[in-house]
C-alpha cells in the first residue's frame, strides 16, 4: 500500500554535516529538542589551522551512523517513533554534505520515511524556534553570522524573505579565524580570540569600521588587514604584501589587547547595522544566530541595543542538527520541501554546495 505523508510530522530526526561537525538531533513539534548530539572534528583540523575538506568528509563517514544511534538512544526512541528525516542540503563543503545527504536518502528509503532537504543558513535563523517560551513573530529580522556567512534578512511567516544586508567580502567568523591565526591562536579562532580578549584592553588599538554608506552591508576584509598592519608595526616587520597566512610571535598581553580591540570592532559593526535595520523595518521580532553569535561581547552588545532580541543559546549557535529539524518542521507546516519515499526513487534531495538561499 502507498505510504502517505501525514500532514503532521511531529518527530523529525535531523542530520547536519556541512562542515566539520557531524550532528544528529531529534525535534518534536519543531521546538522541543529530544536529542542533540554533535561530534566536532575541531581537534582533527587544529593541527592544520583550518578545516581540511577531505579529512572532514572521511570523519563524517566514520561517525555519522554512531551519532544517529546515539541520538535515538538519548531520546529513548526507535525508528518507529520517527515521522521524517531532515538533512542539510547546503551550502557547505561538497564532500561533507554528500555524506549527510546520502546517509539521509538511504535511511529514508530503508526506514520508509519522508525526507526534507534544508538550507543551512536559513536554519541558523530558525534555531530561535527551539524554545519552550513564545516563538518569534513575523516579520522576523535575522542576523546570521557564521564562518561562511554574515547576513541580515527579513523573514515572513511563509518562509519567504528579503536579504537586507550581507558581507561584501569575508564572513565575520572567517575574520575571527584569520586574525586568530595571525596572532598564533589555535583553530577555531572565534572562541580563542574571545578567551584571549577577556584580559585585554578593548581600547588599546583603534581598528577601522568600513564605511558602506546607508547600506546594511558589512565588510571585514579591511579590518583583517588593519590587524595585520598593526602586528607588523609592533614586531617591526616590513609591511609588504599582506600575508595573512603568517603567524606572529607576540607577548600575551599584546595578543589580548589586539583580540579585545578586534572583537569590539566586529561587535560594534554588527550591532550598528542590526540596530539600523531594526529601526528601519520595525519587525515583530529579532533573532540572531550562527557561530559568531556565541560571542559574549556580541551577545551583550545586541541585547543592550535591542533588549527583546532573541540571541540563540550558544549550543544552537555553532553548527548543530537541532536547527535543521526546527526549520524542517516549519517547511512541513508550509507544505514545502518534503519528498515522499516514492518521490525519492530517482530523485536527489537537491544538494547545493554554493551559498544559495532558496528554501526548498
Ligand atoms: O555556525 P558555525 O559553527 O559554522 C558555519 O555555519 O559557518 O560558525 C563557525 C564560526 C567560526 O568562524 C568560529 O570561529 C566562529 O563561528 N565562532 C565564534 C565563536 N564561536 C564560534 N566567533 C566568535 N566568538 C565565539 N565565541
Amino acid at each position: 500500500m502507498r505510504k502517505m505523508i501525514s500532514t503532521k510530522l511531529h518527530t523529525i530526526l535531523a542530520l547536519e554535516s556541512s562542515c566539520d561537525e557531524t550532528a544528529c538531533a531529534i525535534i518534536h513539534d519543531g521546538r522541543e529538542v529530544l536529542a542533540n548530539v554533535i561530534a566536532s572534528q575541531a581537534d582533527l583540523h587544529a593541527q592544520f589551522g583550518g578545516v581540511v575538506p577531505e579529512v572532514a568528509a572521511r570523519s563524517h563517514i566514520e561517525v555519522v551512523i554512531p551519532v544517529i544511534e546515539e541520538a535515538l538512544q538519548e531520546a529513548n526512541l526507535t525508528w518507529d517513533d520517527i515521522d521524517a528525516i531532515a538533512v542539510t542540503r547546503g551550502p557547505g563543503l561538497i564532500g561533507s554534505l554528500l555524506i549527510g545527504v546520502l546517509t539521509a536518502e538511504v535511511l529514508a528509503v530503508e526506514k520508509q520515511k519522508p525526507l526534507i532537504g534544508v538550507n543551512h543558513i536559513l536554519a541558523h535563523a530558525y534555531a530561535s524556534f527551539l524554545t519552550d517560551s513564545e516563538q518569534p513573530k513575523f516579520p522576523m529580522l535575522a542576523l546570521i553570522v557564521s564562518g561562511g556567512d554574515s547576513r541580515i534578512m527579513l523573514f515572513q511567516k511563509d518562509l519567504s524573505f528579503e536579504l537586507i544586508g550581507q558581507t561584501r567580502d569575508d564572513a565575520a567568523g572567517e575574520a575571527f579565524d584569520k586574525v586568530a591565526k595571525l596572532l598564533g591562536l589555535p583553530y577555531p579562532g572565534g572562541p580563542n580570540i574571545s578567551k584571549a580578549a577577556e584580559t585585554g584592553n578593548d581600547r588599546a588599538y583603534k581598528f577601522p569600521i568600513a564605511n558602506l554608506g546607508d547600506s546594511y552591508d558589512f565588510s571585514f576584509s579591511g579590518l583583517k588587514t588593519a590587524v595585520l598592519r598593526q602586528v607588523q608595526a609592533i614586531v617591526g616587520d616590513q609591511p609588504g604584501l599582506a600575508d595573512l597566512r603568517k603567524t606572529y610571535q607576540l607577548p600575551a598581553e599584546t595578543i589580548s589587547d589586539i583580540a579585545a580591540s578586534f572583537e569590539r570592532t566586529v561587535a560594534e559593526t554588527l550591532v550598528t547595522k542590526l540596530l539600523r535595520a531594526y529601526n528601519a523595518y520595525a519587525p515583530a521580532s529579532v533573532v540572531v544566530g550562527g557561530g559568531v553569535s556565541a560571542n559574549k561581547r556580541l551577545r551583550e552588545g545586541i541585547l543592550s541595543a535591542i533588549p527583546d532580541a532573541r540571541v540563540v543559546p550558544p549550543v544552537f549557535c555553532t553548527d548543530n542538527a537541532a536547527m535543521i529539524g526546527a526549520l524542517a518542521y516549519q517547511m512541513v507546516e508550509q507544505g514545502s520541501g518534503v519528498l515522499s519515499v516514492e518521490q525519492l526513487a530517482g530523485t536527489e534531495v537537491g544538494l547545493t554546495a554554493d551559498s544559495s538561499l532558496e528554501v526548498i
